[in-house]
Parts: C-alpha cells; sequence; structure tokens
C-alpha cells in the first residue's frame, strides 16, 4: 500500500472544524447574534424591541429588504404577500398523492420542492425581479402549505386563505376552520402565533439556513432550495426539537419521574438529552427563549387547560434543570424550543406540526439568506473538503484472489 501521508500533501493545507465551530462561511448583514451575552439583533434591530412592537410580515420586510417599511410600504408588502397565498390547483392533486398518516415535514418538503415545477416562470435566478416575486411566492405559499398538509394528514378538505385576514390570522383560519364551520382565533392566540414567528424568522447560519446556502451556492432554484432548507430543519437537534420537548415531556409522565430523567441527561453512556435545553451559540440565556418563557406563562394561564399534567411537568423541570450543578456548569439553559413545543400545544397545534410551524416562520429568513447570496459579488460554490481517513492506494484484486 502507498503513504497515505503524500495523498495529504498534495491536498494541502486544511483547517478541520467539525460542525463549523469556528468558521464563518459568507458575509451576512441580516442577523447578529453574541451567545456569550445572549443578544439577538435582526438588521441591527433588538428582538426584544421587535416581538414586542412589530408584526410579523414587518419583520420579513426588515430581513427581506434591510429597512423597517414605513406605513405605505407595508401596507403594499402585505398586499402583495396575501395575493400570492392561493396555490395552483394541481397542487392538491400531488398533495393528495401523500398517504394520509404522513408527517407534515415529510409532505412540506415534498410541495416545497414542487413549487420549481408549477412556478418556474420565475426562476431566473439572475433577474432581480424574477427573484422578489419567487421570495414572495415562498412566503406567501408555504404557510398555505403548511396547513393544507395538516388538513390532509386529518382528512379533512383544504381550507383556502383568507387574504382580508392578518398572516398569523389567516393562518390559523386554514389550519382549524372547515366548510362548515368559521374559525376566529382569539386575539391572545394570533399575538402568540405572530411572537413566536417572529423570533423564528432568522438566526444566521444555523443547520438549515446554512443548507439553504449551499443549495443556492450552485444556482438551484429557489423553491428546491427552501425545500432543502426544510428537510434539514426536521432534525431533532435543530427544528425537531420543539416536537421532541412535548414527546420527553410525555415519556416523563410524571414530576415524580423527573430526577431519572435528569440523572439519564447527565449519563454519558446514555443517549438521552433534555430535549429543549442547550444551544450551540448561545452560552448564556437565549433571549427568544427569555421573552417566549413570560408569553408561555401567560399563554399557560389564559388558554390552557389548566389540568393539563404536562404543563404543570415542564415548568417543574425548567425550575429542576435551572437549579441543578450540571446544568448550571455547561450553562443549558431551556431554549426557545423548549417553550414554543408547550406554547404550542396550549393553542391547539398538533404535535406533528410543531416542526412545520418553525418551518413557516423561518421561510423568511431562508428567503432573506438567498436574496442576499445572490446578490453577492463573491457568491461561489460552497465546496469544503475532507481529511480522508481510509486505505492508502491499493490494486484491484479479482474476485478468485480475495
Ligand atoms: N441534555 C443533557 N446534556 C447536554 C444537553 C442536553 N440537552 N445539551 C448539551 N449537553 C451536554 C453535553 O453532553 C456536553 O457535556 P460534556 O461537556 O460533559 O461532554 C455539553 O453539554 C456540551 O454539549 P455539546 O453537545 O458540545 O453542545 P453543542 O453545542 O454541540 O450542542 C445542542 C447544542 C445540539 C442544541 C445540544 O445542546 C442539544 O442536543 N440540545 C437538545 C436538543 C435541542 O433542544 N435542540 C434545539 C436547539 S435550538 C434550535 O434549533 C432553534
Amino acid at each position: 500500500a502507498v503513504d497515505i501521508s503524500s495523498l495529504y500533501q498534495e491536498a494541502g493545507f486544511l483547517t478541520y472544524d467539525p460542525g463549523f465551530m469556528s468558521t464563518a462561511s459568507c458575509h451576512s448583514s441580516i442577523t447578529f447574534i453574541d451567545g456569550e451575552q445572549g443578544i439577538l439583533l435582526y438588521r441591527g434591530y433588538p428582538i426584544e424591541q421587535l416581538s414586542a412592537k412589530a408584526s410579523f410580515l414587518e419583520v420579513a420586510y426588515l430581513l427581506l429588504y434591510g429597512e423597517l417599511p414605513n406605513e405605505k410600504a407595508l401596507a403594499e408588502f402585505e398586499q402583495v404577500i396575501m395575493r400570492h397565498t392561493m396555490l395552483n390547483e394541481n397542487l392538491k392533486n400531488f398533495l393528495n398523492g401523500f398517504h394520509y398518516d404522513a408527517h407534515p415535514m415529510a409532505i412540506l418538503i415534498g410541495v416545497v420542492g414542487s413549487l420549481s415545477a408549477f412556478y418556474h416562470d420565475s426562476l431566473s435566478i439572475n433577474n432581480v425581479r424574477h427573484r422578489e416575486i419567487s421570495a414572495h411566492r415562498l412566503i406567501a405559499k408555504v404557510p398555505t402549505i403548511a396547513a393544507a398538509a395538516y388538513k390532509h394528514s386529518i382528512g379533512e378538505p383544504i381550507i383556502y386563505p383568507r387574504n382580508d385576514l392578518r398572516y398569523c390570522a389567516n393562518f390559523l383560519h386554514m389550519m382549524f376552520a372547515t366548510p362548515c364551520e368559521e374559525y376566529r382565533p382569539s386575539l391572545l392566540a394570533e399575538r402568540a402565533l405572530n411572537l413566536l414567528f417572529i423570533l423564528h424568522a432568522d438566526h444566521e447560519q444555523n443547520a438549515s439556513t446554512s443548507t439553504v446556502r449551499l443549495a443556492a451556492s450552485s444556482g438551484a432554484n429557489p423553491f428546491a432550495c427552501i425545500a432543502a432548507g426544510i428537510a434539514s430543519l426536521w432534525g431533532p437537534a435543530h427544528g425537531g426539537a420543539n416536537e421532541a420537548v412535548i414527546a420527553m415531556l410525555t415519556e416523563i409522565g410524571e414530576v415524580k419521574h423527573i430526577p431519572k430523567y435528569i440523572a439519564k441527561a447527565k449519563d454519558k453512556d446514555d443517549p438521552f438529552r433534555l430535549m429543549g435545553f442547550g444551544h450551540r451559540v448561545y452560552k448564556n440565556y437565549d433571549p427568544r427563549a427569555k421573552i417566549l418563557r413570560e408569553v408561555c406563562h401567560q399563554v399557560l394561564n389564559e388558554l390552557a387547560d389548566a389540568n393539563n399534567p404536562l404543563f404543570e411537568l415542564a415548568m417543574r423541570l425548567e425550575e429542576i434543570a435551572l437549579s441543578d450543578d450540571y446544568f448550571i456548569e455547561r450553562r443549558l439553559y431551556p431554549n426557545v424550543d423548549f417553550y414554543s413545543g408547550i406554547i404550542y400545544q396550549a393553542l391547539g397545534i398538533p404535535r406533528n406540526m410543531f416542526t412545520v410551524m418553525f418551518a413557516v416562520a423561518r421561510t423568511v429568513g431562508w428567503v432573506a439568506h438567498w436574496l442576499e447570496m445572490m446578490g453577492d459579488p463573491d457568491n461561489r460554490i460552497g465546496r469544503p473538503r475532507q481529511i480522508y481517513r481510509g486505505p492508502g492506494k491499493r490494486d484491484y484484486l479479482p474476485i478468485w484472489q480475495r
């Protein structure tokens, strides 16, 4: 066998950075995070101010165009987005092809990817106007697809969007109305959703956004790139964590079992992790979790079934983990997914839709990054290298000699 060190020499000098812990893959002007201090800014505006004062579409405009809209610009943007909420009727055939109990995330990945087959009139990525139309279509249609995926999974007819409603109210309408019954969301439910969507809208180069950028770096169309982002979001270490939080709470079952699960989380031979705790970047309290914690308690007080043991369990787990040395030393605070899962549950959103909700909100961030990247003259195909660990060069042996 040939000495493989000679192969290393050929590869030149490489940085080995598993998980890209210390690698900046791009320049971006969209979102700033300081994980040590727990700071999150969208285009320079603190998340605390935006989540307290802005509407989701106002934040979407900010992320896409870099500035907050004035009244006229916001009204026009809302109108454009709401005008694009309908789906091509033939998409329904595509949707109906999925098995009734398919996970809505699986449906979302497939149907969003299929948009490139339905809206190919705007696929020229070198045309600035085409890019903008695709961006608007994605922000408008992903909620419609998400709600349709849910309706499909429960065997109910799809509810068409209502463009006279605000973005979040329309989403709740498509989720919960039926052809026989109107649905009027409470103001608290709409406000809570608006808040959750704002907090989830962008988070710089997380796994799914990096996936969107990597897919886009080859010049792939935006619908295909966003479908790739949704696929990456699905994992339990990323967007799937909010669903995993409720699954974990259900498994724990009773407050008296919490110590057993805390012990499992600390045991290095046990793969169990406390879902909804810890974050790759925030080694201080996640500022989004801080905002959601307050709203979570409010939503639980006003909307939730006070007798649901899951909520008491969640609050006890939060208390215990926050006072346990293992979690304190490693700075493992409850993250945004811990609270978002609980709030979605209280709003009546089914568990298998939690990650879908995250995808609806994050579509805005993915699209903003895609637009930024398309306008960046330094954009080049993403092509990481590797440190080869396999055998050195060897000769093929005929099968009877092996
Ligand atoms: N439960 C128990 N221990 C944990 C947890 C947890 N949830 N998270 C981290 N740790 C421990 C690790 O075992 C490790 O301990 P050690 O130093 O004794 O070996 C230490 O804390 C550091 O953990 P890392 O794995 O190095 O942290 P990393 O930054 O790679 O992981 C992650 C971050 C994936 C979020 C992790 O904390 C985790 O798995 N959390 C649960 C899943 C979750 O909630 N994901 C949502 C993230 S937020 C989002 O996507 C919006």
